[in-house]
């Protein structure tokens, strides 16, 4: 029976087996408690030998198990901890996460950089009516400047009458709304989406652009190339001259297209170098017209105005060749360049 038993209690596999062990050696039923039972039976000199040995024999089944029982338990442990094995030396699983886009990031930084030299920031509707987008801005009618713009008009059912509403082609618009609503004196920029039926390597229908506008008792054509030197400079991160060129806008008079200094070695742009120039901006003082058309008195008021391109200046600041690239969405452009996911 011990030979037997022990035996078997060393082959057991499981836990489960050790029980089953368990209940047919010294189990109610099991072989020795059976021959426990026979002891009755006995003479007395013979209990006396055989009941210590079946005692013995039961103590001694109890605790191979138990230590069998214990093994058990020691090698699932030691297979856990194999399988679970954990490197904490290894590098992390990155996630990719996504990035403020570049054209918002400029967006973001132009709005910075000009609330530092006090300006704040105005918003006006991308969807705006001829009046602002053109009349107010001393376009008339008949004027040039509304063909040139390749204005997107939004039609009307038949039978209203009412003045096209048009998506806007510029900021300027803005300019009328804030002084109508708070006058001067005042420092605005206003950046947002505008919109021209234009499509080619340098021209999207949608694009962005940033308005500023800066009005005030003696404010003059040197307070503008002032902000504007100080602006570029810390957007570009070092110092870029600007060169003003005489040019026309019915909304501003005089009027200038601002140029800053770069070069153009190896077919790549470097600002704030060389002896090339790069339009970025139209500019002038406030036409009276306008001023006027805002409810600001002209005798008493005036000051500067201009329009930047802001995806123009993203793509050179990035050196991005292809305007159209920023609105394709593509993860792998964006990556490329150092803003995707
Ligand atoms: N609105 C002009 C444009 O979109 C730019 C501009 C703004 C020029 C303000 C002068 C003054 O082309």
């Amino acid at each position: 029976l011990r030979d037997k038993y022990l035996g078997l209690i060393a082959d057991a596999a499981d836990e489960s087996a050790l029980e089953d062990l368990r209940v047919q050696a010294i189990g109610k039923k099991g072989e020795v408690s059976l021959a426990m039972r026979e002891l009755g039976k006995m003479t007395p000199e013979e209990r006396k030998e055989a009941g210590p040995r079946l005692n013995a024999l039961k103590d001694e089944i109890t605790s191979a198990i138990a230590a069998k029982k214990a093994g058990l338990e020691d090698a699932a442990l030691d297979e856990r901890l194999r399988a679970e094995w954990l490197d904490v030396t290894l590098p992390g699983r990155t996630r990719r996460m996504g990035t403020i886009h570049p054209i918002s990031q400029v967006w973001e930084e132009v709005t910075t950089i000009f609330a530092d030299m006090g300006f704040s920031v105005a918003e006006g509707p991308q969807i705006e009516t001829d009046w602002y987008n053109f009349d107010a801005l001393n376009i008339p009618g008949h004027h040039p400047a509304r063909a040139e713009m390749d204005t997107f008009y939004m039609h009307r059912k038949d039978g209203d009458n009412r003045p096209p509403h048009v998506l806007r082609t510029h900021t300027s618009p803005v300019q009328i709304r804030h002084m109508e609503a708070h006058g001067a004196p005042c420092r605005i920029i206003a950046p947002g989406r505008v919109y021209r039926a234009d499509y080619d390597q340098t021209h999207t229908p949608m694009f962005h652009q940033v308005e500023g506008l800066a009005i005030d008792k003696d404010i003059s054509m040197a307070n503008l190339k002032w902000v504007l030197e100080e602006f570029f400079t810390a957007y570009f991160g070092t110092t870029v001259k600007t060169r003003f060129r005489a040019s026309h806008f019915p909304f501003t008079e005089p009027s200038a297209e601002v140029d800053i200094q770069c070069s153009f070695e190896g077919g790549t742009v470097k600002v704030g170098e060389g002896d090339d120039w790069l339009e970025v901006l139209g500019s002038g003082m406030v036409h009276p017209k306008v001023l006027a058309a805002a409810s600001v008195d002209p005798d008493q008021w005036q000051g500067f105005a201009f329009g930047m391109g802001i995806d123009r200046i993203a793509m050179l600041k990035y050196g991005i060749p292809d305007l159209r690239a920023f609105f394709d969405a593509d993860l792998r452009w964006l990556r490329h360049y150092g803003f995707g996911p």
